[in-house]
């Protein structure tokens, strides 16, 4: 029984989450995709609206679920008896942010380990933040997130 926790921020979750969480759930006989619940980082949508969304798109994938968390990643991980956290890397520029995070993590807790997922390369220009500015701007987002999501960006 391998328990993989796959957290993010999701404001709002894209395609290239969706690639990442699909990929790890054949690798692992659990994904809990792990929503933050975050009060000092201003998000678009509502942690409700970010969980919400995931589910409506992961409905279809019987071992993936979806919660959300707050405090230190490594104590919601030791929680939930997981020891795997998966994380995607897109371009270089993710990798500094990443080590640094993937190292605190090991620091805090040796026996969980970060395994990274390269992105597809449809994927690797792809972030919530381009994509919130697009939509804001009433750009076509619709290659880029899933079809829930795009229709909750034109709502909002
Ligand atoms: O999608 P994001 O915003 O890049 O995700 C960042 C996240 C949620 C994985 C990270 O901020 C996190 O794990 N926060 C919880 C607090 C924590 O454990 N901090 C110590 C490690 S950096």
């Amino acid at each position: 029984m391998k328990t993989a926790i796959y957290p993010g921020s999701f404001d709002p979750v894209t395609n290239g989450h969706i690639d990442v969480i699909e990929r790890a759930a054949k690798l692992f006989t659990k994904v809990i995709v792990a929503v933050i619940r975050n009060p000092e980082k201003k998000s678009r949508f509502t942690l409700e609206q970010r969980v919400e969304m995931l589910k409506e798109c992961l409905s279809g994938d019987k071992n993936v679920i979806v919660e959300s968390f707050d405090g230190l990643l490594v104590d919601y991980a030791r929680k939930k008896k997981a020891n795997i956290i998966v994380r995607g890397l897109r371009a270089v520029s993710d990798f500094d942010y990443e080590f640094q995070m993937a190292l605190t993590n090991r620091k805090m807790a040796p026996d969980i380990e970060t395994l990274f997922f390269m992105t597809d390369y449809k994927y690797s220009y792809l972030s919530s933040s381009f994509v919130k500015q697009i939509a804001h701007f009433g750009g076509d987002v619709s290659e880029l997130v899933p079809k829930a999501v795009a229709q909750k960006l034109k709502e909002a």
